[in-house]
């Protein structure tokens, strides 16, 4: 268990208006937590102090070689006034599985969790209660060892910062276009794809700066090796409902596991829905696509929760998704993550922590 020092602000800010729509990851609150890591000492001096810059030397090495993790969920305010995280364990467990692929030392889960409930309680009242709002939590880690040479670092910082947000794309649920990308590929199986850290982030800036040119708000990623395959969109992972069965591309090693990804295939599961995780190819969309069986394509995250497509285009290949609307499914989907997790819907899974 950490002991956490805390050093509360003298100076709070004002909260955002009731009106503010909360653009994402623009408001940041009054606090934040940290706690250092040097080889030999391990992580501590674990502490929440008033949110502010920090203090790094040019040459620490995540600015270089990138060394970094990290992870994102939320906490909400239910309407009898209690604070829920929705499935924080999986966040803790993520960032080690990230840190290992990265060289970077691990963070027992407990300790991850007991930081991110600290800084929750410590700035509730920035959590926003509007519809469709709610108080991101990132939680990150860098290398802040001051050498150029290439090798893991030896010193860290994690910290732990909140942002009062609203919707993730300004299109909210309202289907998007993706462009399906056949020029960059975001990761390839064996490099750092499943991690979640900068680099895959970096790497698919290019192409999302290509499609919002030709008016696309996101890209659909197609595998590094063959080009065929199917694997996320935007930041997000993707689901398919065709013919009555949803599918999503399975694991591969190049593939984020989405904490919402999963908690989509878990109540398909509880709800008898079928469910597949696969390979799934483009030919076979576009298959679905002209024969009437592609039924909804929605890509799933904590950030946007739910985010429906509705048009897809593959070279010069167009297709339309359902009638343009948010499909049956992908409402019901959402309605039920987002009712759990702000305590409407009964939480039958056990997902919400208090
Ligand atoms: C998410 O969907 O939560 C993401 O990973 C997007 C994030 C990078 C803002």
């Amino acid at each position: 268990m950490l002991n956490i020092r805390y050093e509360k602000t003298t100076a709070p800010k004002e909260l955002p208006a009731a009106d503010n729509p909360l653009k994402f990851g623009t408001i940041f609150t009054d606090h934040m937590f940290l706690m250092d890591y040097e080889e030999g000492k391990g992580w501590h001096d674990a502490r929440i102090v008033p949110y502010g810059p920090i203090s790094l030397e040019p040459s620490a090495m995540v600015f270089h070689y990138g060394q970094e993790m990290f992870e994102g969920l939320k906490a909400y305010k239910t309407e009898d006034g209690r604070t829920l995280l929705f499935r924080p364990n999986k966040n803790a467990e993520r960032a080690n599985n990230s840190n290992k692929r990265l060289c970077i030392p691990t963070i027992p889960e407990e300790d991850f969790a007991q930081a991110v409930k600290a800084m929750v309680k410590m700035d509730e009242r920035w959590i926003p209660t509007k519809p469709g709002t709610s108080l991101y939590i990132r939680p990150f880690v860098i290398a802040t060892d001051p050498f150029l040479g290439v090798r893991p670092s030896n010193r860290y910082l994690f910290a732990v910062i909140l942002s009062p947000v609203g919707a993730y794309y300004p299109e909210g649920l309202n289907p998007v276009k993706i462009w399906i990308e056949d020029e960059y590929v975001r990761a390839i199986k064996g490099g750092i794809g499943e991690a979640k850290t900068g680099g895959n982030y970096v790497a698919s800036l290019a192409s999302q700066v290509k499609a919002h040119e030709e008016g696309y708000s996101q890209v659909l990623w197609l595998d590094g090796k063959e080009r065929k395959y199917i694997e996320e969109v935007g930041a997000m992972n993707i689901f398919f409902k065709i013919n009555g069965k949803v599918l999503t591309p399975e694991l591969n090693g190049s593939i984020l596991p989405g904490v919402t990804r999963d908690s989509v295939i878990s109540l398909c599961k509880h709800w008898n829905v079928p469910v597949e995780e696969r390979r799934i190819s483009v030919e076979e969309l576009y298959e679905a696509g002209k024969d009437g069986s592609l039924e909804e394509v929605f890509g799933t995250g904590t950030a946007a929760v739910i985010s429906p497509v509705g048009h897809l285009r593959f070279e010069d290949h167009v297709l339309m998704v359902g009638d343009g609307g948010i499909g049956e499914f992908s409402q019901k989907i959402y309605d039920t993550i987002t009712g759990i997790q702000l305590g409407k819907v009964e939480d039958t899974l056990g997902w919400t922590v208090e």
